[in-house]
């Protein structure tokens, strides 16, 4: 028997955000439904933010009412502070999918708010949800490498994630905002987070901004990474990190793992024709390589 990876879509989330146009509620609510029946582990259907920060999920609210879950998918939303929580909760999310940045700097320009601040909503975050049933799982951005800062050393990684152990969170996601983590260093990473004792399960999250990006899903695959963040098409990026590009793409992702024998759960037929209007529906060409070549097992007649 193979075994069991897990996708997480965040297309509606990460890769609508930075978008020059507005995607409809009607086309966000049918691709969400869509995407919830292609066999997707997990679905991150928008942001309780700012909507001034982030205007094309100014629609948190209607979308979350709108959709139509699908037994055994998983939906999560982000927040950024206790108000998005306050905001999410009504909807009943399985997770909220706190955001905050290693580097200080990202912090400040994604969030306007120190590292400690954002701890702090973290705490009021995972107090406010709990009895509720809503997960809470934490996000750090830059946890590889800041597209400032540059270098973000694994010891602050590495305490963050300590902090947020001994605030009781759910699940952690270590991200590579602006992709730029090697296969070396997410291998190495990977081992040691799962090496902590009394981690939650870990989620790894990264952009394929210089090609490194199922590279780098591969070495954390090999160090028992199981949960993988991905796009749809390759969308994606953080609008408030310069030279932010496309998430890994999920059909991509999907492909690469059946290839190698493990189980996503994913009908590759449905994802790609999922992918395929996407270009119709942003307005521009989207970087996944597989909705354009095919599946390995779409042949071409002898000429
Ligand atoms: N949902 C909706 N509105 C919110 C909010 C939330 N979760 N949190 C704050 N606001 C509103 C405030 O009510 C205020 O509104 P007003 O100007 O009409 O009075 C406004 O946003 C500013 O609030 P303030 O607390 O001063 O926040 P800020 O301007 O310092 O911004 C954040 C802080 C965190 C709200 C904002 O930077 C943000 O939403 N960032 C998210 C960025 C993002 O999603 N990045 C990509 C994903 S990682
Ligand atoms: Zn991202």
């Amino acid at each position: 028997m193979s075994q069991r990876a897990f996708l997480q879509e965040v297309v509606t989330r990460d890769g609508f955000q930075s978008l020059d146009r507005f995607i409809a509620t009607d086309d966000k609510v049918a691709l969400i439904d869509e995407l919830g029946r292609t066999g997707l582990a997990k679905i991150e259907a928008t942001s309780f933010v700012s909507p001034k920060a982030i205007p094309n999920l100014a629609d948190a609210d209607e979308v979350m009412r709108r959709i139509t879950r699908v037994e055994g998918v998983e939906y999560a939303v982000l927040v950024p502070n206790l108000r998005g929580l306050d905001r999410a909760l009504p909807h009943r999310p399985h997770e909220v999918n706190f955001a905050m940045s290693a580097s200080a700097t990202h912090n400040r320009m994604n969030l306007r708010m120190t590292r400690e601040e954002s701890f702090a909503q973290l705490g009021e975050v995972v107090r406010g949800a709990a009895g509720t049933g809503v997960r809470v799982q934490v996000s750090l951005s830059t946890s590889f490498g800041c597209p400032v800062e540059g270098r973000v050393p694994e010891e602050v990684v590495f305490d963050w994630v300590a902090r947020f152990v001994q605030l009781g969170v759910d699940g952690i996601t270590l991200a590579d905002t602006t992709g730029m983590a090697n296969p070396l260093q997410v291998g190495g990473m990977t081992v040691r987070y799962l090496a902590q004792p009394g981690v939650p399960p870990l989620t790894l999250h990264f952009h394929n901004t210089r090609g490194m990006g199922l590279a780098n899903v591969c070495a954390g695959l090999a160090a028992g990474a199981r949960r993988f963040d991905a796009s749809l098409g390759g969308l994606g990026g953080c609008p408030y990190a310069p030279g932010a590009s496309g998430n890994i793409c999920t059909e991509d992702t999907a492909l690469m793992l059946r290839e190698m024998g493990w189980d996503t759960g994913v009908d590759l037929r449905a994802l790609l024709a999922a992918s395929r209007r996407l270009p119709t529906l942003v307005g521009k060409e989207m970087p996944g390589q597989v909705a354009k070549a095919g599946l390995t097992e779409d042949l071409h007649p002898e000429k």
